[in-house]
Order: C-alpha cells, then structure tokens, then sequence
C-alpha cells in the first residue's frame, strides 16, 4: 500500500478507500521525514492522518490566511503542512503540553524552512488561548488535542473568528463510537461537541468522512 499508515475511515470499504489514496497527492519529502520519526513512537497513532492533511493544506492554500492556531502539535504533521502552505507574513501559533514530542515538530519544521513562521507555546492550551487579546483575529484553527477540552477550545477561537475563517476539527467521527450511546469520558465529551456545534445557529459547519472525521466550521 502505497500510503501505509494512514488510517482508513471506519466506513469505508477497503477498496474504495484504497482507490481514492492512490490519488490522493503522496506526502512530500519533508512529510515523508517526520512520519518515519513518529512511527518510532509508541504514540504514533496520534499523528495526523495524511488525506487529513492534505484538506488543510487545500484550505490553507485557498483561503491565504495571515494568523493560524494550532491545539495540539504533537510531532508536527499538521503544522508542517499548513505552515508550508501559508502565505508570505503569515503566521502559525501551535499549541502543545509535550516539550518532548514538540521538539520532534521543531527539528522538521527547521528542516522543512518554516520554523520562522511558526510560534510554539508548551502548556495547557486553554490557558494560551484564554491569554490571546480578545480583538485578536484567528483566520484559521485546527483543533485536535484532549477531547474534554474541545468545547472550550472552539468558544475561544470561535469569538476571534474572521468573517471568512475557518476551524478544522479532527476525530469527530471517533472510529464510528459516536453513534454509541451511554458514554463517557472522550466519547462523550466528542458527542457533546457536536451537538454543541451543531447547536450553533452563529457558524455553518460540515463533517468531511475523511481520516477519523474532520469538521469544517465558519462563521454564517
Ligand atoms: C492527536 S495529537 C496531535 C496530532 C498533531 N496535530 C499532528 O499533526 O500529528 C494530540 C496532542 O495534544 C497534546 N495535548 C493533550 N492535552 C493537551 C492540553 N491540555 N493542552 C495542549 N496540548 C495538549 C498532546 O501532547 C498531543 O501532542
């Protein structure tokens, strides 16, 4: 399989799915580096799936937003690919507790030539958000970090949301488990996210079956 490790929605018939990566735009040299890296990991799992990616980085490239965030870096997937697609001034907050997983992300960022537009802040990512000016404009957001958190994570960028921003939320779809009734912990806290946003008359949003589910959200 040319893809290996990327992770196949759990609704997807293998053969369809198989097809569609085949054509899917392979990972670059520099994504290619960071996902031999992080498959040495026990974590590895947590990596952002590449067609995942690749969404962001039509997003990016299409909307040319000038500020970024980012809750949860981990080794860099994500980062990496929206930093590369970024415009020329733009800049990236990424968000992360791990001194150990982000020092991964930096190396490839610098090997990559984007560290330059990238701000990485290490602690509790709430507590980074809830310290950005309140005026501060947030163009695009990618959230993927704790699950019990991703509520508290959307109140804060969705009030610093431009007009023609967009957040990208992954593992919306948590292998199918959604659909389980009577949970708890980060299924729960998944479900109840959204139905939050979907609750919100103020945004549109859209799930894209893509990777673990991939939620797209604007202002309307
Ligand atoms: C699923 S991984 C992120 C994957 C990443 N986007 C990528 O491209 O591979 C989740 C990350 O969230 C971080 N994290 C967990 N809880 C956090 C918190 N409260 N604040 C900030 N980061 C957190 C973890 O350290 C981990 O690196």
């Amino acid at each position: 399989m040319s893809m290996e490790g990327t992770a196949k929605p759990f609704s997807l018939p293998r053969e369809m799915w198989s097809y569609l990566n085949e054509r899917n735009t392979p990972p670059t040299e520099a994504q290619t580096a960071l996902r031999t890296e992080t498959d040495q990991l026990s974590e590895r799992g947590m990596r952002f799936n590449h067609e995942s990616a690749l969404l962001l980085q039509i997003l990016v490239k299409a909307q040319r937003p000038k500020f970024c965030v980012e809750v949860g870096t981990f080794t860099g997937y994500s980062s990496l690919t929206v930093a590369s697609a970024l415009p020329d001034g733009a800049r990236l907050l990424c968000c992360d507790v791990s001194e150990e997983y982000t020092e991964v992300a930096r190396r490839h960022w610098v090997a990559a030539g984007v560290d330059d537009r990238i701000e990485l802040r290490i602690g509790p990512a709430l507590e980074t958000l809830r310290s950005l000016p309140d005026d501060l404009e947030i163009d695009f957001a990618v959230i993927d970090a704790d699950k019990s958190n991703y509520t508290n994570y959307y109140t804060e960028i969705i009030k610093r949301l431009t007009p023609h921003g967009v957040i990208a939320v992954d593992n919306t779809m948590w292998s199918g488990r959604v659909l389980e009734s009577n949970q708890d912990g980060d299924t729960a806290a998944l479900q109840a996210f959204n139905d939050h946003v979907a609750a919100d008359a103020r945004t549109t949003n859209v799930t894209i079956p893509i990777g673990d589910g991939v939620t797209l959200i604007s202002l309307a």
